[in-house]
């Protein structure tokens, strides 16, 4: 362990962990690399495929734009479910901040195309444990941002008869916190420090934290919902960056006579002023909120969405635009749903013939739509719906 400490000292590389992502000398992420050095698999063609054949639909935008881009035995619950077997499905969020920026919505919205797509149950941690350790949070300052952020979740379209959203102040005990012991006593101090780089100077909440986020993973965790399902297999989708607790529960799991879960991985969304890592919460001008008002928006994409055009008019007919790097052109990938227009402006923009104003133009009017709608669902969400689908309560129409 130390030397892998040590090497990391001499030689920055790349990190990605929960806590921090950045690229080798402040570059770009080596997604190839990461897959790699994390061993899940990519998320190819044939898969993708097999998800639209299976669910008779279109995949979604993520998948087909390869922002989904790699997994964990995704395979096996799809040849499962072919077999008439259902899964569960399990997310999450660390609630650090009241307001969400685009990329805190990535994972619930293809959260929420994966539940209606496959018909299944959800259940959604709010890790306000984890936040109060890691973030200067009191205890009932992260409790008020849990509820506040899952107003946000509930406002991606989640359908109340198949999610339970948890706290885990509100919820750890019982059948829950029997899995999180069988999970720490599988667990050195020396295998977390392996995983998630602790040392002996982080507080002891910290590093017997991991069995939190590892139990959802287990259809035993909530005795409400799956009671004698304990075979039910879990799908998590989620950025790549929370790879290191899941692979600690899969390589768990079998020790404790349970079914490890499946995956499946994100990249990041970038942040405005160029694709280094994930956005900074510091830096309000890094990122747009899910609460920017149309003014913030049109502002922050004119003003600080780095342009892989070139500097002047007659460079750029001449030589087009470096899509590689361009801002716009990655956030309309993620937005933009057709993928008609998409190519038209990538080849457009690639050759010179479309400005960096215009593609931005475009850029603003997805963008604005997008938070809107999300500013009218949430402004719908009351606290009445909150207690709804944080109850503890079965789920009797889950699989229909
Ligand atoms: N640790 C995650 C965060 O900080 C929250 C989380 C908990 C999560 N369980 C998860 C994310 C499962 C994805 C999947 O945001």
């Amino acid at each position: 362990m130390e030397k892998n400490v040590r090497e990391e000292e001499n030689e920055p590389g790349q990190i990605v962990n929960p806590w921090e992502v950045s690229g080798k000398d402040g570059g770009k992420i080596d997604y190839d690399k990461l897959i790699d050095k994390f061993g899940c698999q990519r998320l190819d063609q044939t898969l993708i495929r097999r998800v639209e054949r299976l669910t008779s639909r279109p995949p979604h935008v993520f998948l087909r734009r390869g922002v989904f881009f790699a997994h964990r035995d995704f395979n096996e619950i799809l040849d499962a479910y072919e077999r008439g077997e259902k899964f569960y499905l399990y997310t999450g969020r660390g609630p650090s901040s009241e307001a969400l920026h685009l990329g805190h919505l990535v994972p619930f919205m293809f959260t929420k195309y994966l539940q209606d797509a496959f018909k299944v149950p959800l259940v959604i941690q709010l890790t306000d444990d984890e936040k109060c350790m890691w973030k200067n949070l009191s205890v009932e300052e992260s409790q008020r941002l849990a509820r506040e952020n899952a107003k946000d979740i509930i406002a991606c379209g989640f359908d109340i008869t198949k999610t339970f959203i948890f706290s885990d102040f509100d919820y750890v005990g019982g059948a829950f916190y029997k899995n999180m012991v069988r999970v720490a006593k599988c667990v050195t101090f020396n295998k977390v420090v392996g995983i998630f780089g602790f040392t002996a100077e982080d507080h002891i909440g910290k590093i017997s934290f991991p069995p939190v986020q590892a139990v959802p993973s287990f259809p035993s965790s909530f005795p409400h919902l799956f009671s004698g399902k304990d075979d039910l297999r879990c799908l998590i989708p989620c950025a790549i960056d929370q790879d290191p607790y899941f692979r600690m529960t899969r390589d768990v799991a079998p020790r404790i006579g349970y079914q490890k879960p499946s995956l499946i991985e994100s990249s990041f969304f970038p942040a405005l002023q160029g694709e280094t890592g994930k956005m900074s919460a510091s830096d309000p001008n890094s990122a747009i909120y899910v609460t920017d008002s149309a003014k913030d928006i049109k502002n922050k994409i004119n003003k600080y969405a780095f342009s892989g055009g070139q500097d002047s008019i007659e460079n750029h007919r001449k030589y087009g635009a470096n899509l590689e790097v361009d801002i716009p052109i990655k956030y309309l990938g993620f937005f933009l749903e057709d993928d008609d227009e998409l190519e038209h402006i990538r080849k457009e923009y690639a050759t010179g013939r479309m400005l960096t104003g215009e593609v931005k133009k475009r850029l603003i009017e997805v963008l604005t739509e997008l938070v809107e709608r999300h500013r009218r669902a949430r402004a719908a969400v009351t606290d009445e719906m909150v207690d709804a689908f944080m109850a503890v309560r079965p789920l009797p129409g889950m699989f229909d």
